[in-house]
């Protein structure tokens, strides 16, 4: 992608806006203990009803909008975006907004199934969630009857699909599946995957997040580094989120993602369309911007660009500073709802 087709809209702090979060469902079939725990979401917690959800025709508009404000990659989450029907159909509509990066991020459970035809539709690529190899602490992480090997499957699908590099994402959480970390990187090591290992966040306001169940970035390089090699890489692009490391024998890389002890919002270009079609401009933001109304009051494209403008250029946030700072934030929006 070319990073100066389109001027750079810039923020309060001069970061530019490029890439955007799509949430297409806030319902998942895993309930992930950081995310959205069975304590306070349940089985039968009341999910938007459908009525309120973006159409695939709104959301395709909406995101030939922020293309042609500067956005460069959009990644589709949920909840778990593999259970919005049809969601290929999106998929072959947004693939079809030139110079665009088109990603998604899945709990992999419907992987191998679809990982096809996403190709086919147009999709780039897919990160793939997995908390452990272990069935019993991945069970402990997502609180569903899981098992580990049809991720692992999906993810072999996938890769051999063309939707690669394929990233694993591992949010990692003191007590709970730390002990998981050298197992995954002696299994992703040499297989072209990259996994990332993610400081466990202080998200929404259901997971009773303890600064001490944070493992910290640098703690999970020291502890890979002394049984297997490291050595830090460049990153791909300017504000990439994952700080990347590569083995030194050659075997291939890692990402570790601290969001909690190195806040990185001096360089955050994402923005975030939630399923109800609120814009949130950070991911601790405690509210959105409503272009649902807009769209469904009939506003036409011009108003529609220049709402996400003014979004963008009145933005200020920088939410993981100031926690780092130690300014609390009372109400924040869950990551199921905003997708990560
Ligand atoms: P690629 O480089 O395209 O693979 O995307 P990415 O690095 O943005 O990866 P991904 O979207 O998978 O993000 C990985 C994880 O990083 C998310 O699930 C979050 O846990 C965390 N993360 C991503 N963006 C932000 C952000 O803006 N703020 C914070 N605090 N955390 C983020
Ligand atoms: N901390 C860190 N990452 C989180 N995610 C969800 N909740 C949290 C949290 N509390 C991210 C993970 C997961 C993706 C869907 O969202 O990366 O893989
Ligand atoms: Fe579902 Fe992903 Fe949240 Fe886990 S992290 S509950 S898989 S949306
Ligand atoms: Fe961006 Fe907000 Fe995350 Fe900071 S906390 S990196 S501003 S989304």
């Amino acid at each position: 992608m070319n990073p100066t087709a389109i001027p750079a809209l810039l923020d309060q702090r001069g970061r530019a806006l490029r890439d955007l979060r799509i949430s297409v469902t806030d319902r998942c079939n895993f309930r992930c203990v950081y995310c959205m725990p069975k304590t306070v979401f349940g089985r039968d917690y009341p999910f938007l009803a459908r009525a309120e959800l973006l159409s695939y025709e709104e959301i395709v508009r909406l995101a030939r909008l922020f293309a042609e404000q500067g956005v460069q990659k959009i990644r589709l989450t949920g909840g778990e975006p593999l259970l919005r029907k049809d969601i290929e159909r999106l998929v072959e509509q947004l693939a079809k907004i030139p110079e665009l990066e088109l990603t998604l991020t899945t709990n992999g459970s419907l992987l191998a199934a679809r990982a096809r035809g996403l190709r086919d539709a147009g999709l780039h690529r897919v990160t793939v969630s997995l908390d452990a190899l272990d069935d019993v602490i991945f069970k402990r992480m997502n609180d569903a009857d899981y098992p580990v090997t049809k991720v692992l499957q999906g993810i072999d699908v996938a890769a051999a699909a063309g939707l690669a590099p394929i990233k694993v994402n591992m949010v990692v959480k003191r007590g709970t599946n730390d002990g998981e970390i050298l197992s995954m990187a002696r299994h992703f090591r040499g297989t072209g995957h990259i996994l990332r290992f993610i400081e466990y966040m202080d998200a929404g306001n259901s997971n009773a997040w303890q600064a001490m169940e944070v493992v910290p970035a640098a703690e999970v390089i020291r502890r890979i580094d002394a049984e297997l090699p490291l050595e830090p890489i460049d990153p791909n692009y300017p504000g990439e989120v994952a700080e990347r490391w590569r083995y030194r024998d050659g075997s291939g890389e890692i990402g570790v993602i601290a969001s909690v002890t190195q806040a990185f919002c001096s360089d955050c270009t994402r923005i975030r369309l939630s399923t109800e079609g609120k814009v949130y401009t950070c991911l601790f933001a405690s509210s959105g911007h409503d272009l649902r109304q807009l769209l469904r009051a009939g506003a036409d494209d011009a108003q529609l660009a220049a709402a996400i403008a003014g979004l963008w250029q009145q933005r200020d946030d920088r939410y993981s500073e100031l926690r780092s700072a130690g300014i609390p934030v009372i109400k924040k929006i869950e990551m199921s709802y905003i997708g990560g």
